[in-house]
């Protein structure tokens, strides 16, 4: 039942909200029990943590990376399930192999989590939407997001509550490791427990993003850029972009502009910058004023208190506050609605776009 939307894309976009909270439901203190009742031995003889995913689940995991690195302090590699599972990858046993997947059906991470186990590695872990899927099966530890049923092809609320399993492993993971105080935890729990609400209020600027997507929906190329943990929130935004409005988009670590992609810049090329207010901003500042200087059009997604204002060539939308560590959970929502409008625009089959499908059972 779609109710009052068009598309269950829309729908489920809209749903982000609960879908979280859901996610977070009966949680009130962080444990490693989580995701499991051995994860306490399996996370205390860890050494080094290995993701993963495909698609967008493969964005969620990026950003993992980011995050156990520097609260948890443990080394990180994030893998593309189909390149892992053919490589001669060198891994230590006590790896923490953690596949993430909405559909716990896709063929090359079920492919790359046997090709790990193979190898030694006995310490699996699925986050995964679904209770009864053979990825669920397959792994040692498990943790399911509660974002319900996902029916548009294109992942949205699968992929928050991805983001939101991810957090609670990196706290978990810190924990064990004696990384987290109790002040700590309380902060991180009370910033999680507010997300819906922080959420709904992004999902509030729907009204302008419609605005820019009426300019991007006339592109035939758009650049997506961000620094740090919200690099992969770029990557997903170009995905979300490419699968269901069909406008070629790719993403960039702003830093590697002048390597490249800043040779595309033109007054045709719009340029989305990823640019909350986080120790990275002023990077990523000049590395859109190198933009500005080749007449590249900006579109800023700032937050509330980033100094950063529009100016010729720069638009900006700003988030309503910053949100520290879960920052790119927030910035990832007017990624998805700006793909949607701009799909919505063009009038294709936002739910099932062209050659897609939901759950990629084969190679
Ligand atoms: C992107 C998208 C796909 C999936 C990918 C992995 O919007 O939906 O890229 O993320 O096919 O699927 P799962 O998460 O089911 O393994």
């Amino acid at each position: 039942d779609l109710g009052p939307y068009r598309y269950y894309m829309q729908k489920e976009i809209f749903e982000q909200p609960r879908a979280v909270a859901d996610t977070l439901q009966g949680i009130d203190s962080i444990m490693p029990e989580l995701f499991g009742d051995t994860a306490w031995r399996v996370f205390n003889a860890v050494d080094s943590v290995l993701l993963l995913a495909c698609g967008g689940s493969f964005h969620a995991a990026l950003t993992a990376k980011y995050w156990i690195e520097s609260i948890a302090r443990l080394p990180v590699q994030v893998e593309i399930a189909s390149e892992f599972r053919y490589r001669d990858a060198v891994l230590s046993e006590n790896t923490l192999v953690v596949a993430v997947s909405q559909s716990g059906e896709t063929a090359d991470v079920l492919g790359a989590v046997e090709v790990a186990k193979q190898m030694g590695m006995a310490k699996t872990l699925a986050i995964c939407n679904v209770a009864t899927s053979a990825l669920v099966r397959e792994c040692a530890l498990h943790f399911i997001t509660r974002a319900g049923i996902e029916i548009g092809v294109a992942s949205t609320k699968a992929f928050t509550t991805q983001l939101v399993a991810l957090f609670l492993l990196t706290l978990s993971l810190a924990q064990v490791r004696g990384k987290l105080t109790d002040e700590e935890e309380k902060e991180h729990l009370r910033a999680l427990r507010h997300l819906p609400d922080a959420m709904s209020k992004v999902l509030a600027l729907e009204p302008s993003i419609i605005a820019w997507s009426e300019v991007l929906t006339r592109k035939e190329n758009i650049l997506f850029v961000g620094r740090g943990m919200h690099y992969p929130v770029a990557l997903e935004g170009a995905l979300k972009m490419k699968e269901i409005s069909y406008i070629h988009a790719e993403a960039y670590a702003a830093g590697e502009l002048k390597h490249g992609p800043l040779a595309l810049v033109s007054a045709e090329m719009p340029v989305v910058a990823v640019a909350p207010n986080d120790r990275l901003l002023e990077k990523l500042r000049s590395n859109m004023h190198e933009v500005n200087a080749r007449g590249g059009k900006l579109f800023v997604f700032a937050d509330v208190d980033c100094g950063l204002s529009p100016a010729p060539g720069i638009e900006v939308i700003r988030l309503v506050e910053h949100y520290g560590p879960l920052s790119p959970i927030l910035h990832t929502l007017p990624m998805q609605l700006l793909a949607y409008h701009a799909a919505l625009a063009r009038g294709t089959d936002i739910d099932k776009p062209r050659n897609l499908a939901k759950s990629v059972t084969v190679e």
